[in-house]
């Protein structure tokens, strides 16, 4: 992969990059096509990347259909796809891993061919909205997508905002860490009924998929009543929690109102800021959010 990436940027052509975790969907390819709008040369990577799910998420049923997605994106036009075996990720890790230590932070319960002796970091932010609720998760995200930045070497590196707290992760990442690499976020694609799209919506039943149309409905409701002039972020707040609650099959995880670049909560909200939602549909683990307008 390094070197098939390194003959399209000495050959002075631009390189697209996506980085996904397969299972495709419309919003992937929207970022495939984002890529080959701006670049000559798009690469997709596609790999579940252990790292980032804890000891009881859904790292082993996370749908998995390489040939399908294969064909999907080259259907879509893109011209790389970099599919590793985990092994070759994490290789070293094995032979090196030393049972719960010595690793700083949560989840310590991997099993060895899911770590890494070296990690990135990126403090402050890896805590927030999604890294509150699933330590280690943002560690997990930053060390492979600095791998895969290093491995493919980008001019630019496409992210959706349907994963908002990420794309604030990765920023600060590339721009703390001087990486040469332009990121480029695309707006989350929905269904029509307006659920985001998202790989693990293939877990819900027909009846817990009408269910999970609850967190963008709370969304809209707040833009709705931040449209007709309230701006105090606890009573948006309230409005939004209790749209999910009027839906007993969803269970609220977090409602926020935060910086988009920061995470931090704001008081007053101004167009700009970040409405963030969290809340599990049965066991399945959904978000969204919105920037208000
Ligand atoms: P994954 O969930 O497969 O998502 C890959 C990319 O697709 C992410 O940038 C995500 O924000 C984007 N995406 C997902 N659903 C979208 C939607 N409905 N609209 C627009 N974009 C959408 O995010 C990851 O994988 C991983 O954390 C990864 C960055 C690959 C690191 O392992």
């Amino acid at each position: 992969m390094k070197a098939a990436c390194r003959q399209i940027t000495r050959a002075g052509k631009t390189l697209g990059f996506v980085p996904t975790m397969g299972a495709l969907h419309d919003g992937h390819l929207s970022l495939v096509r984002a890529s080959k709008a701006r670049c000559n040369v798009t690469a997709v990577s596609l790999f579940v990347n252990p790292l980032q799910f804890g000891p009881t998420e859904d790292l082993h049923k996370y749908p998995r259909m390489l040939e399908r997605d294969a064909a999907m994106l080259e259907q879509a036009g893109a011209d790389f796809l970099f599919a590793p075996p985990v092994e070759e990720m994490y290789a070293g890790a094995e032979v090196n891993a030393q049972p719960n230590g010595p690793h700083l932070s949560a989840p310590s319960k991997q099993a060895p061919d899911h770590r890494s002796d070296t990690y990135v970091v990126v403090e402050g932010l890896s805590n927030k909205l999604d890294g509150a609720s699933r330590p280690g998760h943002f560690r997990g995200v930053a060390t492979v997508v600095a791998k895969l930045f290093e491995i493919v070497r980008p001019d630019c590196a496409f992210f959706g905002q349907k994963d908002a707290a990420q794309v604030a992760v990765l920023r600060r990442m590339a721009r703390d860490l001087d990486m040469d690499v332009e990121i480029v976020v695309c707006p989350i694609v929905r269904e029509k009924d307006g659920l985001a799209m998202s790989s693990r919506n293939a877990y819900l039943s027909p009846e817990q998929r009408q269910q999970a149309l609850v967190l963008h409905r709370a969304l809209l409701r707040v833009q709705m009543m931040a449209d007709r002039g309230e701006r105090d972020a606890k009573t948006l707040r309230e409005i939004g929690k209790q749209v999910i609650a009027e839906e007993p099959g969803a269970r609220l995880d977090y409602f926020e109102f935060v910086d988009p670049d920061t995470l931090d909560p704001v008081e007053h909200v101004k167009a700009g800021a970040l409405v963030a939602v969290a809340a599990y549909v049965g066991t399945t683990r959904l978000i969204d959010n919105i920037l208000l307008t």
